[in-house]
């Protein structure tokens, strides 16, 4: 009884027609919407045989689940038949929709950072180089170590017998005060200092070994100077000389005019002009050929044509002396320069500080 009752129920359940939800009539469109989307979601992407038959399982004319709800609208009551036929198009739109994205094949994968690869090359360390003036110095070097020279160092914190006396600077002579020397206290007065030049290794280096001398000294030097656009308290010098028989005033004038073709790069004219170093004699100042305007002057080089670059002459017997060199049988010629004024020169930096400030634009220009 109870079972006729219950199947009855549901017998004129579906008789009656009734669409409820997303159910037309008997078929509960909910349901096989489930069903077939896990389906197709089941199916290799790009399976076409497999999603056609999903294709007429679910949408096919004849006897699929959208055939046979359509058929089932037909027997609702007219009020009820809208409502049922926008269910049904929402479920084919549907299934047409997820049949058709998983016949276009695998879905690429999403867009993103790439795989760790431990195997790949890294970027590398990004890595510093040589200062501007340690590469001014090396490209010196190797200029003298092509003509035969040696270069060789001294220290820096001097004695006042190197620095002044063995090169003829007695105490009391006025090239002691146009040096703006710092003196360390190391107890005696005046007695040790900051080198105020690198001319006191040539004294070290005839006091080492005997002539035939070529050396070249570069290093750093201390001035008690005001810090301006071309002067600082402390640069850099290139120290270079020469002993032996016969040394003239012409090997000299000839090795600078050399070094600095060599350091420019091209044929640049030097010129000497009288000057005085107690340590030489003669002495003289040299210049090179202004490289910006060829000689013609220009604001670098105050419209002269010239740019001093240094201090030179011939080794004065005094000096000889105080090393034990033999001035009648040797002769010799010194030179001194700043490798920072030369390397403003062949680079166009000004003022001098901007080699001491550190300032990584200007560091990883050069
Ligand atoms: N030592 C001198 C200076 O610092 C330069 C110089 C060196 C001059 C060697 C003559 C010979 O000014």
């Amino acid at each position: 009884m109870s079972d006729t009752t219950t199947s009855g129920a549901a017998t004129s359940g579906a008789t009656d027609g009734v669409a409820t939800g997303a159910s037309v009539a008997t078929v509960d469109l909910d349901a096989a919407r489930a069903e077939a989307l896990a389906a197709i979601a089941a199916t290799a992407p790009g399976d076409a045989d497999a999603l056609d038959a999903l294709e007429r399982r679910y949408l096919g004319r004849r006897t699929s689940v959208a055939a046979r709800a359509k058929e089932a609208i037909k027997d609702l009551p007219p009020a009820a038949r809208p409502e049922a036929g926008r269910a049904l198009s929402a479920f084919t739109a549907e299934i047409r929709a997820a049949l058709d994205a998983r016949r276009a094949g695998p879905v690429p994968a999403p867009v993103g950072p790439p795989p760790l690869d431990l195997t790949a090359g890294g970027h590398g360390r990004r890595r510093g180089h040589l200062h501007l003036v340690t590469q001014t110095r090396r490209a010196l070097e190797d200029v003298f170590c092509g003509m035969g020279y040696e270069v060789v160092e001294g220290p820096e914190v001097e004695d006042d017998w190197h620095n002044f006396e063995a090169l003829n600077i007695p105490p009391g002579h006025p090239a002691r005060a146009m040096q703006d020397t710092l003196y360390v206290n190391l107890g005696e007065p005046e007695q040790v200092l900051l080198r105020t030049h690198t001319s006191p290794v040539q004294v070290r280096v005839m006091q080492a070994r005997r002539p035939p001398i070529y050396v070249v000294v570069p290093g750093r030097v201390y001035r008690n100077e005001t810090l301006d656009a071309r002067h600082s308290p402390v640069f850099h010098q290139l120290e270079g000389l020469a002993v032996d028989r016969h040394i003239t005033f012409g090997d000299l004038a000839g090795t600078i005019e050399a070094f600095v073709s060599a350091f420019f790069g091209r044929p640049v004219r030097s010129r000497l002009a009288p000057s005085y170093f107690p340590f030489t004699e003669p002495s003289a100042e040299f210049a090179a050929e202004c490289v910006f305007c060829d000689g013609a002057g220009c604001r670098v080089c105050s419209h002269t044509g010239w740019i001093e670059l240094g201090g030179c002459g011939l080794v004065d017997p005094n000096v000889f002396a105080a090393v034990g060199i033999d001035p009648e049988r040797w002769s010799g010629f010194a030179f001194g320069f700043g490798l920072e004024r030369v390397a403003m020169l062949r680079h166009g930096v000004e003022p001098i500080k901007t080699f001491f400030e550190n300032d990584l634009r200007f560091l990883s220009a050069y």
